[in-house]
């Protein structure tokens, strides 16, 4: 019999696997992630450089130095740093700048951390000054410098903590603090890949997700991503989408162009805020120069969405120019606009 008091046991009700399984957005990309340095493809001067760091260390049985690894969103910075983490059979443990508010949970984190662990801090650039104080010795002799309490009565402590390595990921690695930088002893770069280094990437995913693919049907893949993994990964997923309303079992050509056409994103990879990017500064600003503040105020689109994500791209393609007296569409960016109307 219960009595007041008691803690009644709950019986759980089973639950239905669907939700179990994590959402589609976390799922899928962790299912895509590489592994191993030999799985991850391109980079090849980067693989060669953290092969170089890993061999070193574990030759030595030293922690591998910090490494700070910077370059646009969506070229694997993260699963790079995962990379690490496993073939140094350290934890990874994963957090970002803006999610650090205070030096002590920072300082938590950090008195955490076991001899080898890979420390990831993602969008470093945007940790707060005070935060990132701590990490300087941190870093560079492994210990905690905190300050407790306030006033006449605060007290300084050290406190050693087990040697790790702290990997940053930022993609405007000029935003860092020069002490700060100054402590990663590797700063690596990742460049947009080679539409060939796309098509296996693509190929991979592909295989992963179950989704069949004919050759053609990877190319135009590949030409359309942007030159960039995740992007690729989100077009295979919306792929996969298509084929499975319309029974399709082999995708061709034909049936990545229809996805594209739903998704409004033609055979460039440009879609449709790269085109009214280019539209507006071409007719309300009479093609330029003008302030990234103006296109963002005309556009009504948040200044950051449209430099790191926008603009990159535009000029790869070499239809942008940003000048210091502003942003120019090229002839090209011209032409572009006069044949894909907006
Ligand atoms: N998925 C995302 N980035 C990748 C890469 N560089 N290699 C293989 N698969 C990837």
């Amino acid at each position: 019999m219960i009595k007041k008091g008691d803690v009644r046991p709950i019986k759980a009700k089973p639950v239905p696997v669907a939700k179990v399984l994590k959402s589609e957005q976390e799922d899928v990309p962790a299912i895509l992630r590489p592994q191993t340095l030999q799985s991850y493809i391109g980079q090849t001067n980067v693989k060669e450089h953290v092969q170089l760091m890993i061999d070193a260390a574990t030759q030595r049985k030293s922690v591998l130095d910090h490494i700070l690894i910077h370059g646009g969103p969506g070229l694997g910075k993260t699963t790079l740093a995962g990379i690490v983490a496993r073939e140094m059979s350290g934890q990874f443990k994963v957090t970002s700048g803006p999610a650090i508010e205070k030096q002590g949970d920072l300082a938590a984190l950090l008195s955490s951390l076991e001899f080898g662990d890979i420390l990831f801090i993602d969008e470093i650039h945007r940790l707060r000054p005070a935060v990132e104080e701590i990490l300087y010795s941190a870093m560079e002799d492994y210990v905690l410098d905190l300050v407790v309490g306030k006033g006449p009565t605060a007290k300084s402590m050290r406190i050693t903590i087990p040697d790790f390595t702290l990997i940053g990921a930022t993609t405007k690695p000029n935003m860092l603090s020069s002490p700060l930088r100054d402590r990663f002893g590797s700063m690596i770069k990742l460049d947009y890949y080679s539409e060939s280094e796309m098509e296996d990437i693509i190929v991979r995913s592909a295989e992963i997700l179950g989704v069949k693919l004919d050759n053609e049907a990877a190319v135009l893949l590949a030409s359309c991503c942007r030159r960039t993994p995740r992007i690729a990964n989100r077009l295979l997923k919306r792929v996969r989408d298509f084929c499975l309303v319309k029974e399709i079992d082999f995708a061709t050509r034909v049936d990545i162009e229809s996805t594209l056409i739903i998704l409004g994103i033609d055979n460039l990879g440009m879609n449709k805020l790269d085109r009214d990017l280019l539209d507006v500064v071409l007719n309300k600003f009479d093609g330029g120069p003008v302030g990234l503040k103006a296109i963002s105020a005309a556009m009504q689109e948040d200044e950051d969405t449209l430099a790191e994500i926008c603009e990159p791209y535009l000029m790869q393609v070499g239809f942008l120019q940003r000048t210091h007296r502003g942003r120019i569409v090229t002839d090209e960016g011209k032409k572009y606009l006069l044949v894909n109307p907006i």
